[in-house]
């Protein structure tokens, strides 16, 4: 295994905590990244050595391996002193060099630059870079471009943990490794598909982030388009990270701009949640108290290709809602005769990401019992029972996968650009809007979400 030095900007904060730390620990001792992996930590916070071992040994929740030396670095990412001092501590050493930027999105362009100037980036440097990457398609572009002045587009790691998750990665695998998907995976036999990513928390004390995001930044750029492109991409001719990437990329481009009459949104007001009682986005530490930004939108879309013609997609998240779950739900179109007497079913495929991981499918079965009656009944597969050894954390497997050099689970330049351009008409309207529509916390959203799709003569698909 080659040798690792790992470099985290912004080592102190709360994804570095909370993920980052726990996911190189569980790495290092299962034998998935070196024992002798050298971990640098900088942030501006002034602290030693020491304090640094302290903080990431009680964010992994276990003591460092004796045999990963550990390196604080204080100072401001956006000016030369630190990436100086990181070459100094760098000089001599073998291997590669993976710098993790989870820094402020405005910060990623500068320290790259920075680690250019101090000769820190083609020669042996890989970058992973986290969401969000820009705030619009345009922007998007830019850090691409000052990105690849640093770093070559092979070595430029952008990650979506979703993409990390087994059971996002199992969606190929289940619709190419199952020959009996492919006939009824199209426009003649799928009526529509709706993509749910519901969260019951809020904004958990991130207002500087959340509040100039938003939930179609936040989460439909990245999770939700992945999830839409891993379900509608064509299979690609070979298994391989340009091949796939290249299919979701044809799959983005064939997204319609989503337009204004096509999407609505929703700020959560006070509510219950699971039983607490919750306030209102705008009583949020930090959030102002005349803020206008979305904590949930729904979007119907449609790919304006020959496999999905006319098939809508309808995507929805939103924070303070009644369940935390992620799935995805492929409606199929009802029988063509209802010989049952209006018990024709609709078959329901659900691809349940997070966090109750299985698939299941929706069919019709007779009822026991005199005559002929027809109830839903659930066809499952579950993760759990199936496979007895527990998935890895998404952090986990990214991280190998950035070490060894594997991009398949990483997006491409071109792909998110693509992702952006479906959106960018809708995000800059949204920006300029001067009221957001409430929705009480621990409901589904505002009104006109269910409006949204009853306009098609469908509903949401609520458990
Ligand atoms: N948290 C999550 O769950 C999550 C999930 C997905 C993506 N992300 C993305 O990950 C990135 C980090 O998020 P976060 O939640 O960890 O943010 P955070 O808690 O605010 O942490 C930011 C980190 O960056 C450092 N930093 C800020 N300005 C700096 C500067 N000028 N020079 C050097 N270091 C600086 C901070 O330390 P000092 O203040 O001490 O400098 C801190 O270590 C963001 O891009 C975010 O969008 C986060």
């Amino acid at each position: 295994m080659e040798t690792l030095t790992l470099v985290v900007f912004g080592a102190t904060g709360d994804l570095a905590r909370r993920k980052l730390y726990p996911a190189i620990a569980n790495n290092i001792m299962s034998g998935l990244l070196p024992k002798d992996t050298r971990l640098i930590g900088t942030a501006r916070q002034v602290m030693t050595d020491q304090g640094y071992r302290r903080l990431v040994e009680e964010s992994a929740g276990r003591s460092w391996p004796k045999s990963a030396p550990l390196t604080y670095l204080s100072g401001d990412a956006d000016q030369p002193a630190v990436h100086q001092a990181l070459a100094e501590h760098l000089k001599g050493t073998r291997g590669l060099h993976l710098f993790y930027l989870a820094v402020p999105t405005q910060l990623i362009g500068p320290v790259v630059a920075r680690l250019a100037e101090a000769k820190l980036g083609r020669s042996r440097g890989r970058v992973i870079v986290e969401k969000p990457f820009g705030v619009d398609e345009a922007s998007a572009r830019t850090l691409n471009r000052q990105m690849q002045k640093a770093f070559a587009e092979g070595e430029i790691y952008r990650i979506d943990h979703y993409l990390g998750k087994e059971t996002v990665q199992n969606i190929l695998v289940f619709r190419f490794s199952n020959g009996v998907m492919e006939p009824l995976w199209n426009r003649g036999q799928i009526d529509h598909v709706q993509i749910t990513a519901a969260e019951t928390i809020g904004i958990e004390g991130r207002s500087d982030y959340y509040d100039h995001s938003g939930a179609l930044r936040d989460m439909v750029q990245n999770h939700l388009l992945q999830l839409l492109a891993l379900t509608a991409m064509e299979p690609p001719a070979v298994f391989s990270a340009e091949g796939v990437r290249s299919e979701k990329v044809k799959v983005l481009s064939a997204v319609r701009p989503v337009r204004a009459e096509d999407a609505v949104r929703g700020q959560y007001q006070a509510g219950m949640v699971e039983g607490v009682r919750v306030r209102a986005y705008t009583a949020e530490p930090g959030v102002a108290k005349d803020s206008r930004r979305e904590t949930f939108c729904a979007l119907r879309v449609f790919i304006d290709n020959w496999r999905w013609h006319g098939v809508p997609f309808y995507l929805r998240t939103g924070k303070r809602l009644p369940e935390r779950a992620t799935r995805i739900q492929v409606v199929f179109k009802a029988p063509p005769l209802d010989l049952f007497e209006g018990a024709a079913q609709t078959n329901i495929l659900t691809i349940h990401i997070q966090p109750d991981e299985r698939i299941s499918l929706r069919i019709g079965a007779k009822r026991p019992g005199l005559g002929t009656h027809v109830d839903p009944v659930e066809m499952e597969f579950v993760y759990a029972s199936s496979f007895r050894s527990a998935s890895a954390e998404a952090y986990e497997r990214l991280l190998v996968d950035a070490t060894q050099g594997d991009p398949t689970l990483f997006t491409r330049e071109d792909e998110v650009e693509a992702a952006w351009r479906v959106l960018d008409p809708l995000v800059q309207r949204w920006d300029r809007e001067t009221s957001c529509p409430p929705y009480a916390a621990g409901s589904w959203g505002p009104q006109t979400a269910a409006a949204l799709i009853a306009r098609d003569g469908r509903t949401w698909l609520d458990p």
